[in-house]
């Protein structure tokens, strides 16, 4: 009873405040138009668990940019290329921060590149990370690797494939194994074993982590004493997930630290390696610490895992749904690669529809349908609007990437609109935008389409792929899930069967 009573005057003083606070936000100021809102909750009662589709709808009525009030924090959401092109071309500056959202420990710590706000450690880390990482010339000296990854993965399904002709893969767990396996090796030298972490692979706990994270859009993100009361996500589970992640990244450090004693030849360092001699560095004017080498090895896995797996799901699950569309990818891959070898990273620039298939999924489904939320830095007035420093931004590239007046019958998957198009997919054209644009937009495209474009060639070169008993076409599931960025809600089966020489899936073994 005492239990209750003392609940009962937290409640009451949570509403007090929060409703203190919603009176004040945004006061005196012009911001752009609104749903009207409830006390305490603000929109957030408008927001589905697919917030970039509500967010979709709610444009609709109130417009391309307009303000939602998660909690009693303002946010704007903007949903037209033009307002896309004003706050990531002309305002990025003002636009180019992060809030802070977790602590240095928590999987959104601003140790992490994508969460730091804007500032001199931003700066130096995302340099620091395109040279070490990134740069046109680590990219071909990564080459074989990835090579090498698509080929495991081709075996791996070849395995199955051989011992039943009707063996259903799971395409989502061997794609994420590819780009996992990938941005590992290039990271810290080698790939996870399945069940690496605490017997769970580093996807499985990457998942729980993010499912029970802040989406962004958690009543207790925005009313922190309903937070503290655990009303949504289960914060014990979260604190567990977070020391397994901890641990593992630990023995990783441990090993280079170990492998540096024995002296190793440091020009064959990994990315890690290079953290570390970054730690050592007396002249550094930021110094980094063994939590940021954990914090920025950790968001580089996260960032590079899940996105290019999901676009490379999300494609073939398309190209089974669109038997022409397959038929014509398949065409191209046999005049320009023929059916005696595999396919070879220098096929890919003449594998145009292929191009056009990757940037027609990534127009439908962006892994990050809301991009990452922006802050500003100053004050700002833009299409008449005063947004005042520290404004959240969300920039919702999944409603811009279907707007029927930028695009014609803008739901369907037709790859055919990119032939010959001028319009890329990095950030230039602002009628779509899924790596983002400007300064916070995406590091690792170019990484991102080397792994999509050699993974979806190689398998459908590889293999013809036909649906399980039962399912067709029309009725595969294509729902999605959002936690930060959108998957597919279900894993995507798939029959394949080889289609090369059986001694071409040995021979570059
Ligand atoms: C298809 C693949 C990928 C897609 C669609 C994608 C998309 C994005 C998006 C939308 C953002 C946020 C942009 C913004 O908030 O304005 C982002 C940021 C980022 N991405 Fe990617 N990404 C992909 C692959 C990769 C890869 C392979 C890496 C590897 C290193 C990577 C590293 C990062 C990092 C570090 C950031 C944070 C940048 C910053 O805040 O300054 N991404 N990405």
């Amino acid at each position: 009873m005492e239990f209750l009573s003392s609940a009962w005057i937290l409640l009451c003083t949570v509403l007090l405040v929060s409703a203190l606070l919603f009176r004040k936000s945004g006061r005196g100021l012009k911001l752009p138009p609104s749903p009207t809102r409830l006390p305490i909750l603000g929109n957030l009662h408008l927001i589905s668990n697919l917030p970039h589709r509500s967010l979709c709808k709610l444009a609709q009525k109130y417009g391309p940019i307009m303000t939602i009030y998660l909690g009693s924090f303002p946010t704007i959401v903007i949903s037209s290329s033009h307002m896309a092109e004003q706050f990531l071309r002309n305002y990025d500056h003002i636009f180019a921060s992060r809030p802070v959202m977790g602590g240095d420990n928590d999987l959104l710590s601003p140790q992490k590149l994508t969460f730091s706000p804007y500032g001199p450690y931003w700066k130096f880390m995302r340099k620091f990370i395109i040279q070490e990482l990134l740069s046109p010339n680590r990219m071909r000296s990564f080459a074989s690797l990835r090579a090498q990854e698509v080929f495991a993965m081709i075996c791996s399904i070849q395995s199955k494939a051989g011992t039943n002709p009707d063996s259903v893969v799971d395409v989502t767990k061997e794609v994420g194994s590819l780009t996992n396996n990938i941005i590992c090796r290039m990271s810290f030298g080698k790939k996870l074993n399945e069940a690496q972490l605490d017997g769970r692979t580093f996807r499985e706990v990457l998942y729980e982590l993010l499912a029970l994270s802040s989406s962004g859009f958690a009543y207790s993100d925005y009313i922190p004493l309903l937070g503290r009361l655990s009303l949504q996500g289960n914060r014990h589970r979260q604190a567990e997930l977070a020391k397994i992640l901890d641990v593992f990244m630990e023995s990783i450090v441990d090993e280079h630290f170990e492998r540096r004693k024995k002296g190793i030849d440091l020009e064959c360092g990994d990315f890690v390696d290079s953290l570390i001699s970054l730690s050592e560095d007396e002249s550094m004017e930021i110094k980094i610490t063994r939590d940021h080498i954990k914090n920025v090895t950790f968001d580089i896995l996260a960032a590079a895992t899940d996105t290019s797996a999901g676009v490379l799901d999300w494609a073939i699950s398309e190209l089974l749904r669109n038997p022409i569309a397959m038929k014509k990818t398949k065409e191209e891959l046999d005049s320009v690669v023929e059916l005696d070898r595999m396919v070879e990273e220098s096929d890919l620039p003449n594998l145009h529809y292929l191009q056009s298939v990757v940037k027609e999924t990534l127009r439908l489904y962006p892994p990050a349908p809301l991009l990452l939320p922006h802050e500003s830095i100053e004050h700002a007035t833009i299409e008449g609007y005063q947004l005042p420093k520290k404004t959240q931004l969300l920039v919702n590239v999944w409603a811009i990437a279907r707007d029927p007046t930028h695009w014609e019958e803008a739901s369907k998957f037709k790859p055919e609109r990119f032939l010959g198009s001028q319009i890329d997919v990095k950030g230039h054209h602002f009628e779509v935008l899924p790596f983002g644009s400007g300064r916070r937009g995406c590091v690792g495209i170019n990484l991102g389409f080397s792994i999509i474009h050699l993974g979806l060639a190689q398998l459908l070169h590889c293999f013809n792929w036909s649906l399980p008993q039962g399912i067709t076409p029309q009725n595969l599931d294509m729902s999605e899930i959002f936690h930060i960025n959108s998957r597919r809600a279900v894993p995507l089966l798939a029959i394949p069967t080889p289609r090369l020489p059986l001694q071409l899936y040995e021979l570059n073994n």
